[in-house]
């Protein structure tokens, strides 16, 4: 028998789960850990942090699983995509790596701009244009900020690809997840040697890529011991936490959109030629699928900005003994009529990315009158946080990509109420699937393929994958919602100036 690992190195912690031939899900475990700010917009994690919880849950699984060691034959990371992690020559983390929600590079994207010969040329390059949640203006910025633990730098790695060093002593990434560096030939699926000359930035910074359900190694005895694992154990490519979702919910073929609803918020489509947003307004990276593409757009603070309004603003109702705090504010949001009575929350509490990259953006609430109670206030951020992914859906619209189905997924997606909303917002059913782990998920079934058990990753969601629930977009709320789509939108225009004087303070 064999049986796969998935593992999904998250901002807000690390889930596993371990599956067996059919996808059937036999255990799952998680982990938390904590973002650090050391100032607003910027956010960092210990690389030591996700070991431990990656260690930690895959034992857990194994264990809860009772499948025996060796016949778990394989492990699929996915993983927080863009974040940094700094290494000397001796592999040690020169200083906690920046995250995809960090703001603190716009400079260096201007100055990547700027070498690469321009907007147009970068996107030639790339196939997307310089943001700050990016590798390579974290490479710079080091560069820039850090000469020191520059000079000391050899290696650059995403969040999943150190915890596959640690995992197999290999220096490897997916194309996927390489994608968001900013230094991949997107469409030839390999390091742009162009673009690193002209950054001045030393290929050998980087790991080897390979396709995701590409096996890139095995562990080594002290991770296999270190795991409850054998050293046969292989580990794939794997693929950054969109594309794993997207396999996680069957995203293999033209047509389907994801909508998922994790710390960012993410519209996904897939995509069998690498479509090229020439405005940039939409991200073109590699998908897992091998040999096939995808586009998105990212609202960086999606169930974020719930988390925010709930542990933040309502902190005294997250700490109360028994008491759901989610609970709680779920079913007072329930009882606001649609639109929360005129109340709008833009969800730009990291900046934002998609459609308006600036990290210069603020969170806000617009339209506050005496009548307003907290209930709308949590309305306000759910709906808030559609318009903006319906901004991405009507870019990808816009493109001429077909959506003849959405389904919604992530931690947000399991409110009732939000997936009303996405149907009322999108106008389009809000379909959820037989599994809810999306990038866990996804990249277990990766593992599978790698081992040979399915002979692609497109069998493999067909054979697992089923929509199982549809809430269906009532024609009075798209209405009003469509009515107010538009002032959501201007919204940011208007404010633009505002977010910039903040910014300076
Ligand atoms: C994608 C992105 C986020 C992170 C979150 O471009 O920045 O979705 O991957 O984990």
């Amino acid at each position: 028998m064999a049986f796969t690992i998935g593992v999904d190195i998250g901002t807000s912690g690390t889930k596993s789960l371990l599956i067996d031939p059919d996808g059937n899900i036999l255990a799952e475990a998680s982990a938390s850990y904590g973002v650090s700010m050391p100032k607003p917009m910027w956010t960092e994690q210990d690389p030591e942090d996700w070991w431990n919880a990656v260690v930690k849950t895959v034992r857990a699984v194994v264990k809860q699983s009772k499948v025996s060691k060796a016949d778990v034959k394989c492990i699929g990371l996915s993983g927080q995509m863009h974040g940094s992690v700094f290494l000397d020559k001796n592999d040690k983390v020169l200083r906690p790596a920046l995250l995809w929600n960090d703001q603190r590079t716009a400079k260096e994207c201007e100055e990547i701009t700027t070498l690469a010969g321009g907007r147009s040329e970068l996107i030639r390059m790339v196939a997307n244009p310089a943001l700050t949640g990016f590798t390579a203006p974290k490479i710079l910025w080091l560069r820039n900020n850090e000469p020191k633990k520059y000079e000391k730098l050899r290696r650059v790695l995403l969040p999943k690809d150190d915890v596959r060093r640690r995992l197999t002593g290999e220096y490897a990434t997916d194309v996927s997840d390489a994608s968001g560096m900013l230094l991949l030939d997107v469409r030839n699926r390999c390091w742009s040697t162009e673009l690193l000359g002209k950054l001045q930035l030393d290929p050998s910074l980087l790991g080897t890529v390979y396709e995701s359900e590409e096996v890139t190694g095995t562990l080594t005895t002290e991770a296999a011991e270190k795991l409850g694992l054998t050293t046969d154990c292989k580990v794939v490519g794997g693929a950054g936490d969109c594309a794993a979702g997207a396999i996680g919910n069957g995203i293999v073929q033209k047509g389907i959109m994801t909508a998922s609803l994790g710390t960012s918020g993410v519209m996904f489509v897939h995509s069998d030629q690498p479509q090229i947003d020439s405005q940039g307004r939409l991200h073109t990276f590699c998908h897992a699928v091998n040999g096939k593409w995808h586009m998105m757009g990212v609202t960086l603070s999606a169930a974020g900005s719930l988390q925010w309004f709930v542990e933040n603003v309502c902190k005294e109702l997250s700490t109360r003994r028994g008491t759901d705090a989610y609970q709680t504010v779920g079913s007072e949001a329930l009882a606001v009529p649609v639109g929360s009575e005129g109340l709008l929350f833009a969800p730009y509490l990291a900046g934002e990315r998609t459609p308006h990259a600036d990290p210069n953006a603020r969170g806000c609430f617009v339209g506050l009158t005496t009548k307003h109670e907290r209930g709308h206030m949590a309305r306000a951020v759910m709906e808030g946080v559609a318009m903006s992914l319906r901004e991405s859906m009507e870019i990808i619209k816009d493109l001429g990509v077909p959506i003849r189905e959405m389904r919604v997924s992530g931690g947000g997606a399991k409110s009732a109420l939000w997936r009303q909303i996405f149907a009322d917002v999108m106008d389009q059913a809000a379909c959820t699937i037989n599994a809810e782990q999306g990038p866990a998920f996804g990249v277990a079934l990766l593992a599978s393929v790698g081992i040979g058990q399915y002979s692609n990753i497109e069998e493999a969601c067909k054979a697992t994958i089923q929509v199982v629930n549809k809430t269906q977009p009532k024609k009075p709320a798209v209405k009003q919602y469509d009515k107010l789509f538009p002032i959501y939108q201007s919204l940011y225009g208007n404010l633009k100036g505002v977010f910039a004087e903040i910014a300076k303070l």
